[in-house]
């Protein structure tokens, strides 16, 4: 285990468990709908990659990178759109792919952009939720794991950047992110 992480949260077999189910109840809700599965940069990269390997049916990917202006995007919700879509949306039967779900600020400000583009449906599906941290109430269709008010890192969640590549979830130290 990397000296930096307190203990492990969701073990490699939980996470493979829980996206083999995810992508068995995609797979039956997308049937026939020409699935576009939107996966939010950079934290949901490693689910994104996983989740599209156990849709059985058909499904095109594409990714957003959103990021927060400053210190108090947090509470304003307003979210800057790095990198946008390749491709028209309307019409379409959209997933929103998310490694987590915290105040529910940034989720909330792609979904009201994304449905200003007329797509068929939106949907959000997400690993992780922490519903004890949210600000805004937002609707997540799909969640795999509700979770307590941790700091987890590992599996494309990072702290400072760090981390992503952990092939598990763990709880970070205090220490690391208190200094
Ligand atoms: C994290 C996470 C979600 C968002 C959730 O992304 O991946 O996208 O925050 O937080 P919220 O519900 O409070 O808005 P972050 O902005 O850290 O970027 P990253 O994915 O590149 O790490
Ligand atoms: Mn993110
Ligand atoms: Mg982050």
């Amino acid at each position: 285990m990397h000296p930096d992480v307190e203990k492990v949260l969701l073990s490699t077999a939980e996470l493979k468990n829980k996206v083999t189910e995810l992508g068995q109840i995609l797979s039956r809700d997308y049937a026939g709908k020409n699935l576009l599965a939107v996966g939010i940069l950079k934290g949901a990269m490693v689910f994104m990659a996983d989740l599209i390997r156990n849709i059985s049916v058909d499904v095109q990917i594409d990714f957003m990178a959103v990021s927060s202006y400053g210190a108090s995007s947090k509470s304003t919700g307003v979210v800057r759109i790095m990198k946008d879509l390749e491709q028209n949306i309307e019409g379409r039967h959209v997933l929103i792919v998310e490694d987590i779900v915290d105040t529910g600020l940034t989720l909330n400000y792609l979904l009201e952009i994304l449905k200003a583009r007329e797509p068929a449906s939106v949907r959000v599906c997400t690993l992780l939720d922490k519903p004890s941290r949210r600000e805004v109430d937002v609707s997540v269709n799909y969640n795999g794991f509700s979770i307590p008010d941790e700091f987890v890192v590992g599996y494309g969640l990072d702290y400072n950047e760090k981390y992503r590549n952990l092939p598990e979830i763990y709880v970070l130290k205090k220490e690391v992110y208190q200094k």
